[in-house]
């Protein structure tokens, strides 16, 4: 029998969020329902919010979740009910071009759910990412289903199904950091403090944190930067320069989704150093860059979608350096709300206020 749960809800461009009841087919082939024990606040769902994504409104928000799942459709093999899972939006075919030429972490053809979940007027709901987990169940594909160790607290393994793994992939994934490297990071909120966070795991030897805003700065310093520099009152690339015994760093991972600050990140790096873009830009953005740089300063332009992961190989793997002690997700955790918080929480991620508001929803019926 189809369900009907609370879900927060975007119906229209740049409108408050609202709680609406949200019909929630059973799971057909290939699909599971999960009860959400816990999903962030991504910079992500604002972009939904503002009609920067697409304008397929209404949305169901939220995308950064863990939960248990309660039933899956017919043929579902990979997990069953009662597991402790986190929610993923790269459910790899296994057949497109680039799943068959071994790279399934930038899969093509990724999976949702086939079914809509709908308003209960019939409404389609388009879930932010395939997923849609501000809301007490959503409905996905079973393959969005990471099962991790059912002991991990929700809030924190939540944290993986989005920008923190994209964090951590930009930096280990995307751009290759390794012992020794010089790293700077631009845009010190949950997606870059996660760069900053992975580029320690990886051995990186200086890590400089670039933010307009001191409170993040501090919280950078946490995760591992071993340099601070507020863009307001400094030059980024010169301090970056002057940080690097005149070079500029290794890897610049862009972390915000602004042309200006991309070609900051395109001016800081080394001769044949990388450039990763974890933000995501506006339909409206455009970038310019001088182009004998481009090719004179050499090296790789690269861009990172969802860190590069492959949840199957990324999340159990973070989950255990998280249980070792060795990945400090909780500190990314600035708040506990209720689904009724999500508004709020959007605004005081906008005002800079928090890391990570994560909405807590009692799994328990
Ligand atoms: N590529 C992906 O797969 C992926 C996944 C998740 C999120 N994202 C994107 O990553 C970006 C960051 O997400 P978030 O959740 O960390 O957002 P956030 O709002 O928490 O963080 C953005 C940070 O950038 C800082 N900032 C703003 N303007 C700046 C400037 N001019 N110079 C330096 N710093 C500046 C802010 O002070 C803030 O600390 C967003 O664009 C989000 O959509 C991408
Ligand atoms: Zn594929
Ligand atoms: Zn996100």
């Amino acid at each position: 029998m189809p369900q009907t749960v609370k879900g927060v809800i975007a119906m229209e461009q740049d409108a408050p969020v609202t709680i609406e009841n949200i019909i929630i087919p059973d799971p057909g082939p290939g699909e599971a329902v999960v009860a959400i024990q816990a999903c962030g606040v991504c910079h992500t769902d604002l972009h939904y919010r503002e009609g920067g994504i697409n304008d397929e409104f209404p949305f169901l928000l939220g995308h950064e979740a863990s939960g248990v799942v309660e039933a899956v459709g017919e043929g579902v093999t990979e997990v069953e009910p009662g597991d402790f899972v986190i929610l993923n939006w790269r459910a790899v075919c296994g057949t497109c071009r680039s799943c068959r030429k071994g790279k399934p972490q930038i899969c093509f053809d990724t999976h949702n759910a086939t079914q809509k979940m709908t308003l209960e007027d019939g409404t389609e709901l388009s879930p932010a990412l395939g997923i849609g987990a501000f809301a007490e169940k959503s409905l996905v594909a079973a393959g969005q289903c990471t099962k991790v160790d059912s002991e991990t607290r929700p809030a924190a393994a939540g944290l993986l199904g989005c920008g923190v793994m994209a964090g951590i992939g930009a930096a280990i994934n995307t751009g290759g950091v390794s012992r020794g490297d010089s790293v700077a990071v631009f845009g010190c909120g949950g997606v870059g403090d996660a760069a900053i966070a992975g580029s320690k795991l990886a051995g990186a030897s200086i890590i400089i944190a670039v933010d307009i805003d001191d409170q993040k700065l501090e919280w950078a310093t946490g995760f591992g930067a071993t340099h601070t520099i507020n863009s307001t009152t400094e030059d980024p690339v010169e301090k970056i320069r002057e940080l690097t015994g005149g070079h500029g760093v290794d890897v610049a991972i862009e972390a915000i989704g602004l042309p200006e600050v991309y070609a900051q990140c395109f001016e800081a790096r080394d001769l044949a150093g990388t450039v990763v873009l974890v933000g995501v830009p506006r339909p409206d953005m455009e970038l310019t860059l001088p182009f004998l740089d481009v090719f004179g300063r050499g090296g790789a332009l690269k861009s990172s979608w969802y860190g590069d992961c492959l949840p199957s190989r990324d999340f159990p793997m973070l989950i255990d350096l998280y249980q070792q002690g060795r990945l400090d997700l909780d500190a990314f955790v600035s708040e506990i709300i209720a689904l009724d918080g999500v508004e709020e929480a959007l605004h005081k991620m906008e005002r800079g206020e928090v890391l990570r508001s994560v909405v807590e929803i009692d799994a328990t019926p």
